[in-house]
Order: structure tokens, then C-alpha cells, then sequence
């Protein structure tokens, strides 16, 4: 059986002062033993304050990125080692803001997604496709190609320690949430493609859904046999909103 996840992606949003805040009214209102598992990913620069707030909760957090070597002269870059440091559990790899605004093609995404696991994190790798390509019919198409060029560098195997997000690059902070249906038809094909691979790995994996997903869509999203849970933008950063869409998961 597989446990819900709730991811927060803060994206490049909060200061000192609201990201205290924000963690307060998190820690007060998800309980230890919340049926869904939690995770918050704050830019880089609020980790370590998060990380002490977070520290003896059942919340857990992670980072929006990492840079792909080990260290070196990467001026401005974050290792897997540093976050892990910081004791992130998760890294999210592929977003579709990073692979649009910088570049980061297939197999960028697939040296993250590697990097991250042999520092011992998590990465939540991203997918999705994007409005002209879910015109076109080509969705499936797209988030496979995305997906086997993971499996093709880092293995099968690796996804025994990942997680997948569908998310829709027309349902990312549009408030247009893919339907349940529609969400429902791409995390079956993904858990496909991976059990084609190895049918055990495919089985356990969480597949997050994401795109203006809000208190008021989760449960419906959350009821799809092959959605496990979400990656959830713009609703994280109100705690009743996203403590909302954590009870949601059960
Ligand atoms: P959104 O963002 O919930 O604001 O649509 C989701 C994401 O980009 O991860």
C-alpha cells in the first residue's frame, strides 16, 4: 500500500520573518502521526532555519534543485552533499520552470536525479507536458520520453528510492487543475513504463500529481488509483490551505 505524499514547492517565495511563521502554523497543525507523509522543499537560503524548526516534527523537507557535481568551482551552485548536510530527505529534479527558464534538457535532469541519490536523497523527478503538446495528443508520448531518459542513465533499479510528479505544464500556477481523469490516464502510463522496466518497482513508487492542485480539488485527485499524492505550488505557501490538502491524504 502505498502512502500519500504531499510535497510544498515554495518556489523563489518567502522571507525570514514569513517562513518562521509559516513553519509554526505547519508544525502546530500537521500532527506527527498524519496519515499522509509531508514534505516542504523552501529556497535554498531558508533550509537550515526550516530544517531547525522542522527538526523534531513529522515533517520533512528538501530543496527545488541541486547542481549535478560533486563540488568545485560551480560559482553560485548547490551540491547533493550540502543538502544532505542540511538533512533534506528530498530534492525535486526537472521541475518544468527549470527545464524551460534554464535549459535543463533529458539528460541534465537525469545527472540531478543521479547526483541526488548518491548523496542519499530523494529526487522527485518532474514531468509533464506542455499545452500545444496535450493539443497535438502527444502527452503520454512526451512525459515517457522524460521518463526513459531517467531510466536509460540512472537504471530501473534507482526508481526504488524516487518519485515521480506528473505535472502538466498548462496546470502549473494557471488555477486549470488537470482533471482526475485526465491525471489518472498519465500516472497509469507512467507506472506502465516503469513496469515494463521491473513490475516491483513500478508497484511501490509514489506518483505525485501537480498543477493548482488546492484544498478544494485534492480528495477528488488524491481518489485516482495511480495519483499518491501531490506537489503542490502556490497552495503551499498558505498553511490552512496546504494543512488542507495534507489531511486530504488521508
Ligand atoms: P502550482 O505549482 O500548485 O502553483 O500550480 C505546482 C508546481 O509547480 O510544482
Amino acid at each position: 500500500m502505498r502512502r500519500c505524499l504531499v510535497v510544498g514547492n515554495w518556489k523563489m517565495h518567502g522571507s525570514v520573518s514569513a517562513v518562521t511563521a509559516l513553519v509554526a502554523a505547519l508544525k502546530n497543525e500537521i500532527s506527527f502521526d498524519s496519515h499522509a507523509e509531508v514534505a516542504v522543499c523552501p529556497p535554498f537560503v531558508f533550509i537550515s532555519a526550516v530544517a531547525a524548526a522542522l527538526a523534531d516534527s513529522g515533517i520533512a523537507w528538501g530543496a527545488q534543485t541541486l547542481d549535478e557535481h560533486e563540488k568545485g568551482a560551480f560559482t553560485g551552485e548547490i551540491s547533493a552533499a550540502m543538502l544532505a548536510d542540511l538533512g533534506c530527505r528530498y530534492v525535486i529534479v526537472g521541475h518544468s520552470e527549470r527545464r524551460s527558464l534554464y535549459a535543463e534538457d533529458d539528460s541534465r535532469v537525469a545527472a540531478k536525479f543521479m547526483a541526488a541519490q548518491a548523496s542519499g536523497l530523494i529526487p522527485i523527478l518532474c514531468v509533464g507536458e506542455n499545452l500545444q503538446q496535450r493539443e497535438e495528443g502527444q502527452a503520454l508520448d512526451i512525459v515517457q520520453r522524460q521518463l526513459t531518459a531517467v531510466i536509460a542513465m540512472a537504471g530501473i533499479e534507482a526508481f526504488n528510492r524516487a518519485v515521480v510528479a506528473y505535472e502538466p505544464v498548462w496546470a502549473i500556477g494557471t488555477g486549470k487543475t488537470a482533471t482526475p481523469e485526465q491525471a489518472q490516464q498519465v500516472h497509469a502510463h507512467i507506472r506502465q513504463v516503469l513496469s515494463c522496466a521491473d513490475a516491483a518497482v513500478a508497484e511501490q513508487i509514489q506518483i505525485l500529481y501537480g498543477g493548482s492542485v488546492n484544498a478544494g480539488n485534492a480528495l477528488e485527485l488524491f481518489a485516482s488509483l495511480d495519483i499518491d499524492g501531490a506537489l503542490v505550488g502556490g497552495a503551499s505557501l498558505k498553511s490552512d490551505e496546504f494543512t488542507a490538502i495534507c489531511k486530504a491524504g488521508g
